[in-house]
């Protein structure tokens, strides 16, 4: 346990001192964590201005967002699907829960991201694609444990949903999850916009996020 007192501080500001003396950060890690959140926030804003509707969001999903989202992931060993991974926040939170990197494919829309979660993930499978052609790019065959959508699919045009939509129930099988967030937080069953394909099987609301958003946990329904 650290002890707060007057020797404490003055080992730290000695510390400090000497940090500055020899030209270090005071605060790598703050430092490091501050840098890396401005990035994505300026990246994020440039992306949100040359292209609204396709982010359909006004800034990067929260930690505590992305590890709701990455939290409903089933455990298995079979692939896990994330589309729209935006700056990359529910790709760390995948990692995070230990899912492992070969099990993982990431597919965004955009050029700028692209390159971004390339150079943040070097050793994941980042695919520069279309939701509305997912069967084309992922390998055949394989069983998909989940697919974890940051897609904004309200914003979406109507027949580019539709076309994402009839993907997921190509690809997806009965036992597979479909995990999806929106900021519509009303009552699960007002919330999915694939009602006629997927069942909403949880949900759950997370308020520390810029908006507070609703995670929705989903299944195909039997007859599909
Ligand atoms: C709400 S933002 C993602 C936020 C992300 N979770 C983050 O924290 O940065 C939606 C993302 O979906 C991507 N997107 C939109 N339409 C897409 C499509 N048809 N195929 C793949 N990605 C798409 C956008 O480029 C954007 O990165």
């Amino acid at each position: 346990m650290i002890r707060l007192d007057h020797t404490y501080f003055s080992r730290r500001l000695t510390d400090l001192r000497r940090r500055f003396e020899s030209g270090r950060r005071p605060f790598p890690n703050f430092y490091g964590r501050l840098m890396a959140k401005a990035h994505n926030t300026a990246l994020f804003i440039r992306e949100w201005v040359h292209s609204p509707g396709t982010i359909g969001a006004i800034c990067a999903s929260s930690r505590q967002l992305s590890a709701a989202m990455a939290g409903q992931v089933p455990k298995g060993d079979g692939l896990v699907i994330e589309l729209g991974a935006g700056t990359g926040m529910v790709t760390q939170a995948l990692l995070d829960q230990g899912i492992s990197p070969t099990r993982l494919i990431v597919i965004e829309r955009s050029n700028g991201f692209v390159e971004h979660l390339r150079h943040r993930f070097p050793g994941l499978t980042i695919i520069h694609g279309d939701a509305a052609c997912l069967s084309e790019l992922i390998p055949q065959g394989l069983h998909i444990d989940a697919i974890i959508s940051s897609l904004p699919l309200r914003s979406l045009p109507y027949e580019l949903r539709e076309k994402v939509v009839a993907q997921w129930e190509q690809v997806l099988d009965h036992d597979s999850a479909l995990i999806q967030f929106t900021y519509d937080i009303r009552p699960q069953t007002h919330t999915c916009a694939c009602d006629h394909t997927f069942t909403v099987t949880d949900s759950q609301i997370v308020w520390a996020n810029l908006p507070p958003a609703r995670v929705l946990h989903a299944q195909l329904m039997p007859d599909r």
